[in-house]
């Protein structure tokens, strides 16, 4: 196949609203995005993935569309969007938008229609979204239809008086879900894909894309998560995406589904199907869960990380794929606490784990996406109220874990290492007010330990987190390191993460300690020649045995 852009490329995850606010309103923007185009080009990057910009109530941070076609008052003007793609692109950046197809707000036009008999439009639209009667219990009291619970922890039922029906939302109760069996409903969406696709737009990351179909008979179940996810009929509706919109136009996209055999990982991006070019997929991102915690279940409970599982779920993705598609490798997105403060240590190790997390997953092969903020390694948030949180994810959560017998104090200690507000604080660009992101207090507080932890002091220190991220994803591109293929090297030990990545001119030996405590490693590899690259301790040259401190990580590089 022809190499495409991509497959070279690194993808850098921006946060819009949490980025730079150019107009001192506490709200990050596109004019805030533009006058950073340089420093993302000085990163590195050669893609930019933007979270949703479109009008919205902003209910769950603009994922929640009210017009697609309107950018959102937030972040600017569609000149705007139009200003940044040009000047992206003189920069050799491409753009990548966020693209809704699941689910629209409920102050959509579309939806304001369905929901009402009496609108002149109710007929049409009624069927864009997905509708089921009330069911009535033993006393004759209305019950929702099913108990299927919603990702965001309600039920995905919402009362509609006025049609007396339930409608559907697997996410919150002001993002109903669309119907995919509704042809007019394709064609509008298909329509407006289009019209991005027109005013230049590089790619889209396609959001909840496994979500799309739904079991129909609508079923009991409890949480009954697999009546909305991961349908096989999904694969029909995104091949006709493909095939109609994003391949005729030569638009990159990647999409966004939890697990998947490697059938169905080659139907989302096998170079020759028709559905994306690559997927996002989360298999390591929740390695140290407890799913017997009955206060806070779930990714909510913090066990203990199980780097074994990490290395695992890479690996499968590495063989499922191997020559027969193209892997993403990511350590978080928006959806996830911050990395330094997940899988690393962000008081004792905060440098030593920070660079370990680097080393480890970007000597990787495939597309690396970076995500916003990671390369100055912020932490997650250090908030004491429970106002001071701001997704809707957090307020129904809350509520359960006090249901479930939590104290206070234990709720706002899950919601401080799990919740997603962690990665979406400000962009800590500096010492001054609010870490530079804007002069006024920002929709959402900047962590207070900005004055340490900003891109101004790190920009200077060649030993800073910034430039090691910066230095190794010039390496990336001088080696081709996307292109390589990997072995894991005693996959099986449950500390260590260790591999060697080997592209046309040389290989990369990754060693790494993913615990705080020492440990000891027999490489049963042949060494000889091989030159300590990258070190977050000391230099040191490679023995078969050898004693790594906690967090200690060494890549190593061998010519061939
Ligand atoms: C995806 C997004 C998440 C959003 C959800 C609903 O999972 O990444 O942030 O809340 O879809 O659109
Ligand atoms: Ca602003």
């Amino acid at each position: 196949m022809i190499r495409k852009w991509w497959q070279d490329a690194i993808i850098y995850q921006l946060y819009l609203r949490s980025f730079k606010d150019s107009n001192n309103d506490g709200i990050g923007d596109f004019q805030g995005v533009i006058s950073k185009l340089d420093y993302l080009s000085d990163l590195g990057v050669n893609a930019v993935w933007i979270s949703p910009h479109y009008e919205s109530p902003m209910d769950d941070n603009g994922y929640d569309i009210s017009d697609f076609y309107k950018v959102s008052k937030d972040y600017g003007t569609i000149e705007d969007v139009k200003e940044l793609i040009e000047k992206a692109h003189k920069l050799n950046i491409k753009i990548i938008f966020d693209l809704v197809l699941n689910h629209t707000s409920d102050e959509m036009d579309w939806f304001v229609a369905a929901k009402d008999p009496n609108h002149k439009e109710h007929e049409k639209y009624h069927d864009y979204y997905i509708w089921q009667p009330p069911k009535y219990n033993e006393q004759g009291d209305r019950i929702m239809p099913t108990q299927w619970r919603s990702w965001f922890g309600g039920p995905v039922w919402e009362y509609n008086e006025p049609t007396n029906e339930y409608y559907l939302h697997i996410f919150s109760k002001k993002m109903p879900d669309l119907n995919w069996r509704n042809e007019d409903m394709k064609a509008d969406l298909k329509k407006m894909t289009k019209w991005w696709i027109d005013l230049g737009v590089d790619g889209f990351r396609v959001d909840a894309s496994n979500h799309i179909e739904k079991n129909w008979d609508f079923p009991e179940g409890h949480p009954g998560y697999e009546n909305f996810s991961s349908i096989p009929k999904h694969h029909e509706y995104l091949e006709e995406m493909g095939k109609e919109v994003f391949i005729p136009n030569d638009v990159f996209t990647m999409g966004e589904s939890g697990g998947a055999s490697q059938e169905e990982a080659i139907k989302y991006c096998g170079f020759n199907n028709e559905e994306f070019d690559m997927l996002i997929h989360f298999g390591h991102c929740w390695a140290d869960g407890d799913w017997d915690n009955k206060i806070t279940p779930g990714k909510w409970a913090k066990g203990k990380i199980d780097v074994k599982h990490i290395k695992y779920s890479f690996d499968k993705w590495f063989k499922m794929l191997k020559g027969e598609g193209w892997n993403i490798i990511y350590w978080h997105n928006h959806d996830q606490p911050r990395i330094l403060s997940h899988y690393g240590n962000d008081s004792e190790y905060y440098n030593e784990s920070g660079k370990m997390l680097a080393y480890t997953l970007y000597f990787m092969p495939g597309t690396p996406i970076v995500y916003q903020g990671e390369e100055i390694g912020m932490t997650n948030v250090d908030y004491k109220e429970l106002n001071d949180f701001r997704d809707v994810e957090v307020f129904t959560e809350y509520k359960n874990f006090m249901n479930q017998g939590a104290t206070h104090e234990v709720a706002m200690q899950a919601l401080r290492d799990r919740s997603r507000d962690n990665a979406r604080s400000p962009f800590q660009w500096d010492s001054s007010v609010n870490g530079g992101f804007s002069q006024v207090t920002p929709w959402m507080n900047t962590v207070k330990n900005y004055k340490e932890i900003n891109l101004e002091k790190q920009k200077n220190d060649p030993k800073s987190l910034f430039n090691t991220y910066k230095s190794i994803f010039k390496l990336r591109k001088e080696e081709s390191i996307n292109n390589g293929d990997i072995t894991f090297i005693d996959i099986d030990n449950e500390d260590s993460y260790t591999y060697i990545n080997e592209t046309d001119k040389s290989k990369f030996l990754v060693v790494a300690n993913f615990r705080n405590v020492k440990i000891a490693l027999s490489l049963d590899i042949n060494i000889e020649n091989y030159k300590n690259i990258y070190y977050n301790y000391n230099i040191r040259e490679l023995t078969n045995y050898i004693e790594l401190k906690p967090y200690e990580a060494l890549v190593y590089k061998l010519d061939k």
